[in-house]
């Protein structure tokens, strides 16, 4: 089979790259580097540098292939509320071109990286996917947007696609050509940011006064190597005129000062921190129902948060 991975020189596509790689699956990689990597391209994949925004070079990378693995896109939060017609043209637009560009040629089946941001604050943990969508920032706006898009394509057109709506995606996976993880700049992710901390440049925790245990937000964190075997099992169940929207998280909620305390056991040394202000639109819980995934895809996450921390601690000495 061969899967046209879109950003797949960023941190979870190219985790997915390696994967599907190793597993035979054949593969072109659309990305236009610019939060992505080149150098994380393996030897042997096709790689078409170009953008969602242009159809000619959809089209070029969609030359012979069967299915869609779509993680382009931006995704910092604070960057949508600075942006938000950035992250409308890229993400929303951007999608629109590629699904057009897939009628063209004939590919009916996609999986997409959408996000529990979709969600906003919810009414009830764990989050179901019936739960209703009320994103509090642009970025989640684009991703129901386009679920809701890609829900229309499949009706009009009969594709076969599934949403996966990440939680936390953390942790890194080791490959011949050395670490794929995360290399955001700047990097907004909880672990990679603890691991980094120092005492000149201490991680903030943004509210110590929130309605948990310890004060501090907990969110649902799923490794990026669990969270691809999630996307093949969907790939490998698609279904024409079917549009599927799964949660991908672990199902479980760690509190920032559970992820703080867990790094500075894997480090040997206590991490340095900051009490911050609380985040405006910050939920103060998001955990994952993963019930549906568990059962229609026959997925289970295996690799807990040590794991994660002690990855992404290796990727970054
Ligand atoms: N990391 C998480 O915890 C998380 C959680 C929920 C959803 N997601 C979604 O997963 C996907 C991948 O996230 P990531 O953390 O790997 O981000 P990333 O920034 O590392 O990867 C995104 C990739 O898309 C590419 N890209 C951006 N705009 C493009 C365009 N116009 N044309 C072609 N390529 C373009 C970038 O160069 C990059 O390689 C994103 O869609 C993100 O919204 C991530």
């Amino acid at each position: 089979m061969h899967v046209l991975i879109t950003g797949g020189t960023g941190y979870i596509g190219s985790t997915a790259v390696e994967i599907m790689r190793n597993q035979g699956y054949e593969i072109t990689i659309l990305d236009d580097c610019s939060t992505g990597h080149a150098d994380s391209v393996p030897q042997g994949v096709r790689f078409v540098q170009g953008s969602l925004l242009n159809p000619v070079e959809i089209c070029d990378a969609l030359a012979d292939v069967d299915v869609v693995m779509h993680f382009a896109g931006k995704s910092l939060v604070g960057e949508s509320v600075e942006k938000p017609d950035l992250y409308k043209r890229v993400n929303v637009d951007g999608t629109r071109n590629l699904l057009d560009e897939m009628s063209k040629v004939g590919v009916k089946k996609m999986v997409f990286s959408s996000s529990a941001a979709t969600y906003g604050q919810p009414q009830e943990i764990p989050i179901k996917e019936s739960a209703i969508g009320a994103p509090t920032n642009p970025y989640g706006s684009t991703k129901l947007v386009i679920d809701q898009m890609i829900g229309e394509e499949s009706r009009r057109r009969g594709i076969a696609a599934a949403s996966l709506r990440y939680f936390n995606v953390a942790g890194a996976m080791h490959c011949e050509r050395g670490w794929l993880a995360e290399r955001h700049d700047p990097e907004t992710h909880l672990i990679p940011n603890v691991l980094r901390s120092t005492a000149i440049d201490p991680v903030k925790i943004f509210g110590n006064d929130w309605p948990t245990p310890d004060g501090t937000c907990i969110r649902d964190y799923v490794h990026v190597i669990d969270l691809i075997e999630a996307h093949i099992k969907a790939l490998e169940t698609l279904t024409d005129n079917h549009h599927e929207i799964y949660n991908l998280g672990s199902g479980d909620g760690f509190s920032v000062r559970q992820i703080v305390d867990a790094a500075s056991k894997a480090t040997g040394y206590a991490i340095p921190t900051l009490d911050s202000a609380r985040r405006d639109g910050d939920p103060a819980i998001l955990i994952a129902d993963i019930t549906k995934a568990r059962k229609h895809l026959d997925w289970r996450p295996t690799r807990g948060i040590d794991v994660m921390i002690s990855d992404t601690l290796e990727s970054i000495r």
